[in-house]
């Protein structure tokens, strides 16, 4: 018998798992299925980065080993990028780190930091690497339930003395996923500040910076004075560009902590495949005009779904950035349960806030990776859902 560790037997359940398996049946069986699971957009990648990683292809010196330099050219983007987008230099060889996604950097971070029993503090609901890497680094992670009627901000100040002693690194997400949040200069100013007094290193996890609506402008961490001495920042090519399955994104911040991770990096992978580095470049140098459009299409299908689901009976605010509406549910319904009656009566797939743990309860995570009109659809079959809540029919929170 091979027994499986603690860290595997400590790791809570990953949301999108079984989803694919219960549409896949429900599509044989004949039923029009809405994903509005996974936040992964309908819309294509960019024409130039195709064009880019098809021509890398057929030259064999994009298939060898990138190791963690990688491609010079894909670093020097990057950089460019960060500085016309938030006006910061950080040097493209040392103060940058490409990866395979900012999920894989994330993720790995802890390895770099934690001593086994060492905390980390993870928001909940929060996206899931930073509770996973946090474990599986042997870290004890402390979670910080994000609320309402707090702005959904992981708020340092409440966290007990004697954790922030203990940790060593912060995961902070916004825009948020999953509740579509976003940070004022002024919180992130207080948790830098926070960081600092207590030498806990910043993960900052910008991977929605350029998903925003309504004209707002999601900042860096690093335009808050004194973030270099304790933050990663990560950036991710995924949304902006709807190159999710391309696995490319990067970290920056000072020498110091990218060569941690890059010796952390260095035992575990060899780099993003570098003809998708090229494609990166491609991407990133047009960024202005590639992830334009991409945000004009999100804003249009937050404003129809956020209009649809209010007419059939949802109450929620419309988010200023990210991709996804977090939408209160009625008190005490269970979300899991409601979750699945959507999917199994009427073929919508959206995600139960409990799957991003207990304190994501009470509300459902809906991805706008659909164009408007089914969007509003799904509104449609949600607001039966709703009537079968209204009815009684539904389990209540455990
Ligand atoms: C908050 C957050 N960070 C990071 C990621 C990972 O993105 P990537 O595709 O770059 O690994 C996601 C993906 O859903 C996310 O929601």
């Amino acid at each position: 018998m091979i027994e499986f560790s603690q860290r595997l037997h400590a790791l809570p359940g990953y949301p999108l798992a079984e989803i694919p398996s219960i549409k896949r049946r429900l599509i044989e069986a004949g039923m029009d299925v809405i994903d509005l699971g996974a936040g992964d957009n309908d819309t294509p990648p960019p024409a130039v980065a195709v064009e880019a990683l098809a021509e890398a292809l057929h030259d064999p010196a994009y298939s060898k080993y990138g190791f963690q330099q990688g491609l010079p050219a894909f670093r020097q983007a990057a950089s460019r990028w960060v500085e016309r987008r938030f006006g910061l230099r950080f040097d493209p060889m040392t103060e940058l780190l490409p990866l395979i996604g900012s999920k894989e950097g994330l993720s790995h971070l802890p390895f770099a930091v934690v001593n086994p029993g060492d905390a980390t503090i993870v928001p909940e609901p929060g996206y899931q690497a930073y509770i996973g890497g946090s474990i599986l680094a042997g870290a004890d992670p402390y979670i910080v339930p994000l609320r309402p009627e707090n702005g959904f901000l992981l708020d340092l100040e409440r966290v007990p003395a004697a954790v922030l002693r203990r940790a060593k690194l912060v995961f902070i997400n916004y825009p948020n996923n999953p509740t579509a949040a976003v940070a004022t200069p002024e919180y992130l100013e207080r948790t830098v500040a926070i960081c600092r007094r207590h030498d806990i290193l910043l993960a900052y996890d910008n991977a929605y910076c350029d998903l925003t609506f309504d004209g707002y402008r999601a900042p860096s961490i690093f335009e808050v004075p004194g973030a270099r001495d304790v933050a990663l920042e990560f950036f991710s090519l995924s949304k902006s560009f709807s190159m999710t399955g391309w696995r490319i994104g990067f970290a920056v911040g000072r020498r110091e902590l990218i060569t941690a991770l890059t010796r952390v990096k260095s035992y575990t992978d060899t780099g993003p495949f570098l003809a998708v580095q090229k494609a990166g470049v491609a991407a990133l140098d047009q960024a202005e005009a590639l992830v334009a459009p991409i945000r004009a299409e999100l804003e249009t299908r937050r404003n129809a779904a956020v209009a649809a689901l209010r007419e059939a009976g949802f109450a929620l605010e419309a988010p200023k950035a990210a991709m996804y509406l977090w939408v209160a549910l009625p008190a005490g319904v269970a979300s899991a349960s409601f979750t699945k009656r959507a999917l199994e009566d009427t073929g919508t797939v959206v995600l139960p806030g409990s799957a991003f743990g207990p304190a994501g309860e009470g509300f459902f995570r809906i991805a706008l990776t659909v164009g408007a009109d089914r969007l509003r659809s799904a509104a449609g079959r949600l607001g039966q859902t709703l009537g079968a809540v209204h009815r009684g029919e539904l389990a209540p929170i455990p």
